[in-house]
């Protein structure tokens, strides 16, 4: 065993045997909010399965059905980029050697982060959670891979923007398709959170390595998203529309982490730009359109789905990524910093007091403003309250901002990366027509129960 691990498992035994197991934060302290922050890692590695026998190296129990309780392939990827984050802010390397062997292990046959076993559920947001993990190690320079073989941080990411650069097609004037391949329930389906994750990844590429390719590529999906109405002018943004209907027929569901992708992407151009009037205006309207919509009394609220506890086990996770993203966007917009702490402590306080429920009686359920333990558990759930807790750190400590590739950043990158991947559909086709029905049920049913749960946000 890894010494830190062995001192960390110490610590949360003693947490577990003392009497008072709630968690008890003090936003203030740098030492509590470590500790909660540890505690609630801990908990949430408590589902991954992977390195032990019968476990997938790298990814957590799943998909569902098998267990019911199971995860997507693409939360893993995004779990990963979670504990990334909490080393960065904490210091704790507890986790990196099984981070880096996770992410390793599910890179793919053509290194494009697409391995075969996933095809059945692979959309273009599935394939880019890894990416931006991947992506996330570069910048925080998170210790490279030990065996000089293995693909960079770096050139991970650079593979699933190089792959994704080619699939914007004619129907609703660009944009990429959710999902990648033509047999998938969802390839006629236009999203935000797909298109939002390249945009995400290309405006963090251009700010990475200063190429100016990727930065175009950025601007040109801004231009897209703002074009289709899927971002309308307020800065609302849409969870997606058909290409049966020129992608006027607009689900007009809004979640946090479709918000939050875009944000911290377009922070990125801010900042890339040196900061261009046009990004900062952007940066302002989403900024704003965040809070309105998002931190009702200051604190994150997954207003699609938190009212009635409709959300999925994928929406139970997303204020993960909108509390850590938000995070990120005071480091490459410092102006930010103020209004973006004002809603992370709030929203920090209010995830600890609800991390009360479960046998070891600090288990986190999602409804952070209700006070109470709602009665739901998970992965998402315990990695959001983490996020929001550690991210808090940002106001105490010198958190080191992203580094690029001229201010420290380590990891080399390959500008052709994912050239090995393979565009023919045959080797990933579905074996049978059964295993193609079964793959078209997951997804449609997430579709349909988008529509039904949420349909009465749409138009
Ligand atoms: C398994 O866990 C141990 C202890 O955390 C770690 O050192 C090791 O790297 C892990 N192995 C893999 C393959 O993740
Ligand atoms: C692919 O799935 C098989 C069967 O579940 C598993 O044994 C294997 O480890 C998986 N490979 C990867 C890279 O996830
Ligand atoms: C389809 O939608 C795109 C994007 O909104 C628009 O530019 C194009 O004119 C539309 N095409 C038709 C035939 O309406
Ligand atoms: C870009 O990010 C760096 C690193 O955080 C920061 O020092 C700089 O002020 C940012 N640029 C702008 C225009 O805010
Ligand atoms: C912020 O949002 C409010 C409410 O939608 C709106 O009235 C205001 O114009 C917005 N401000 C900016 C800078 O976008
Ligand atoms: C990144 O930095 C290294 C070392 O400073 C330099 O040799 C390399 O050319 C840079 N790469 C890019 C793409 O700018
Ligand atoms: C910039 O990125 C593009 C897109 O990946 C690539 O084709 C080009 O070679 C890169 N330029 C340099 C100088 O690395």
């Amino acid at each position: 065993m890894h010494p830190t691990f062995i001192s960390h498992v110490a610590t949360a035994a003693l947490l577990a045997s003392s009497s008072v197991s709630a968690i008890d934060l003090n936003i203030d302290s740098v030492d509590s909010i470590k500790s909660v922050a540890a505690t609630l890692a801990y908990d949430m590695m408590s589902y991954y399965k992977g390195n032990t026998s019968g476990g997938i190296i790298g990814v957590l129990p799943g998909p569902p059905p098998n267990p019911p309780d199971g995860y997507y392939w693409w939360e893993s990827g995004a779990m990963w980029g979670s504990l990334i984050d909490y080393w960065h802010f904490t210091g704790d390397t507890s986790y990196n050697d099984v981070v880096s062997n996770g992410i390793q292990a599910q890179v793919g046959e053509n290194i494009d982060m697409m391995p075969k076993n996933w095809s059945q559920s692979m959309g273009n947001d599935d394939q880019a959670f890894w990416g931006m993990t991947a992506l996330l190690a570069a910048e925080y320079n998170f210790p490279a891979p030990t065996d000089p073989k293995a693909p960079s941080w770096l050139s991970l990411a650079q593979a699933v923007f190089n792959t994704q650069a080619v699939r914007p097609d004619a129907p609703c004037g660009g944009g990429l398709r959710w999902q990648v391949f033509p047999y998938l329930t969802g390839y006629d389906y236009k999203n935000s959170i797909a298109n939002g994750c390249f945009f995400n990844i290309g405006a963090r590429l251009a700010r990475y390595t200063a190429n100016d390719t990727y930065a175009q590529h950025a601007e040109t999906t801004w231009d897209w998203i703002t074009n289709v109405g899927l971002m309308d002018a307020d800065y609302n943004i849409y969870d997606g529309a058909h290409i049966q209907h020129n992608c006027t027929d607009i689900n007009r569901v809004q979640f946090s982490y479709n918000s939050a992708v875009w944000l911290l992407g377009a922070a990125n151009m801010y900042n890339y730009t040196n900061g261009d009037a046009k990004w900062k205006t952007r940066v302002d309207g989403l900024l704003n359109q965040t809070f309105n919509i998002f931190f009702p009394d200051n604190i994150a609220y997954e207003v699609a789905c938190e009212p009635k506890l409709s959300c999925t086990t994928d929406m139970f996770s997303f204020k993960s990524y909108l509390t850590r993203w938000l995070a990120s966007v005071t480091k490459v917009a410092p102006y930010t910093h103020d209004e973006v702490i004002k809603r992370l402590k709030p929203s920090a306080q209010a995830a600890a007091k609800q991390c009360v429920g479960g046998d070891n009686g600090r288990t986190c359920g999602l409804s952070w403003s209700s006070g109470k333990y709602d009665g739901t558990k998970g992965v998402g759930q315990t990695m959001a309250a983490m996020s929001a807790v550690f991210v808090n750190l940002a106001d105490l400590l010198p958190i080191k901002p992203p580094f690029t590739n001229a201010t420290g950043g380590t990891s080399i990158g390959n500008p052709n990366a994912g050239s090995g991947s393979t565009d023919s559909l045959d080797p990933i086709k579905p074996a049978t027509n059964a295993d193609r029905a079964g793959a078209g049920i997951i997804t449609t049913l997430v579709l349909l129960s988008a529509t039904g749960m949420f349909g009465w946000m749409s138009i």
